[in-house]
């Protein structure tokens, strides 16, 4: 039995690089019947930038809707990290292992606190270290991510490594990325769609909206005219449909037209949009089924919360074991 951890941040809307770079694979990953699945929505990571407090709970709200709208099989746990204490806890034993070098050079700590130069907490440095801890926790073999991710992922790895040898045991296994890891760039071209960046596409966005953003959204920089065969190897537009589009004939169509210069980037991103909405229609369905439902949707993270729970204590009591912390039972 493979076990698979993934989480997502509440900050923002949920947009096209979060679906097509981790809540599909989420979805995909979760049916496997050799598979137990743990999702989390997770809030303490979202601390460690400033954030709009009042605001926040709704944050958590919208993104847990859409997590749980894009069809996970319904023995996947969901949950919001902060519900589950272990996680904190186990990145402070965590931390004690890791090496600060590596953290120093983590691309995202580097972007991040240059743009928010004038606030920069210790556990935006110390960042991947909970994310590790988020992993390991669970025992998580497998890890959907995007390509951003992949650094912090490489992280957890050495973390478990460390840990492992350090107190000379076997608890943690190494965390493996999920083969297929993803970049999708955002609308203006940049290097990633991103919260942060103002450059995304939301996966609950109506039609029209979504349609909007795709009109104006860079292609190939070099195909300044119709008559310009296109570079389909470096167009968001043709990596959004090798995930969407599902009949490989159309997706080698798109390809040839385009090298071709038989088809324009304004009827490449029509297929694009009528692909998107044939497979977000439905997750825009039950997003509204389950914003009619508050209850349900807190009852599915409360029970998520109280299965991760049990689980994580069994862990922290092997890892305390394992590192020779006692407490109250050392006294003679
Ligand atoms: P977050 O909230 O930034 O993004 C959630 C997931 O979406 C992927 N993603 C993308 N994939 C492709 N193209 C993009 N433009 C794009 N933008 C985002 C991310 O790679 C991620 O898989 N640190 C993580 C959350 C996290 C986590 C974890 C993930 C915390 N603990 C443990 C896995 C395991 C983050 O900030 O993701």
């Amino acid at each position: 039995m493979a076990t698979i951890f993934s989480g997502i941040q509440p900050t923002g809307e949920v947009h096209l690089g979060n679906y097509m770079g981790a809540l599909r694979h989420w979805v995909s990953l979760s049916k496997r019947p050799e598979h137990e699945a743990f999702f989390s929505i997770v809030d303490c990571h979202a601390f460690t930038v400033p954030y709009d407090a009042k605001a926040f709970p709704k944050g958590v709200f919208e993104t847990a809707v859409a997590v749980l709208a894009v069809g996970l099989d319904e023995r996947a746990t969901v949950f919001v990290q902060s519900d589950v204490p272990e996680h904190t806890e186990l990145a402070w034993y965590l931390g004690c292992v890791a090496p600060m070098g590596e953290l120093g050079r983590m691309t995202q700590f580097k972007e991040k606190s240059e743009q928010h130069k004038s606030s920069v907490g210790t556990g935006l440095f110390t960042y991947p270290i909970l994310m590790a801890a988020d992993i390991l926790l669970y025992k998580a073999t497998l890890v959907p991510v995007g390509h951003d991710q992949l650094q912090h992922l490489e992280f957890a790895r050495d973390l478990a490594r460390h840990f492992n040898h350090r107190f000379k045991t076997e608890l943690f296994p190494e965390p493996k990325p999920h083969h297929l890891t993803l970049r999708i760039r955002g609308t203006d071209g940049g290097e990633k769609m991103s919260k942060s960046r103002n450059n995304t596409i939301a996966m609950l966005e109506p039609p029209q909206g979504i349609w909007k953003k795709l009109k104006g959204a860079f292609t190939d920089p070099q195909r300044v005219t119709r008559e310009i065969p296109g570079r389909p190897e470096i167009c968001n537009i043709y990596t959004m449909h090798t995930v969407v589009t599902p009949e490989p004939a159309l997706t080698e169509t798109i390809h040839a037209g385009c090298t071709t210069a038989n088809i324009g980037c304004g009827d490449c991103k029509k297929l694009l949009a009528e692909s998107l909405d044939r497979e977000l229609a439905p997750v825009r369905e039950r997003a509204a089924e389950l914003r009619a439902q508050p209850k349900r949707v807190l009852e599915v993270l409360g029970d998520g919360a109280s299965t991760c729970r049990a689980r994580a204590a069994q862990t922290m009591a092997a890892v305390k074991e394992a590192a020779g912390v006692r407490g109250a039972r050392s006294a003679p």
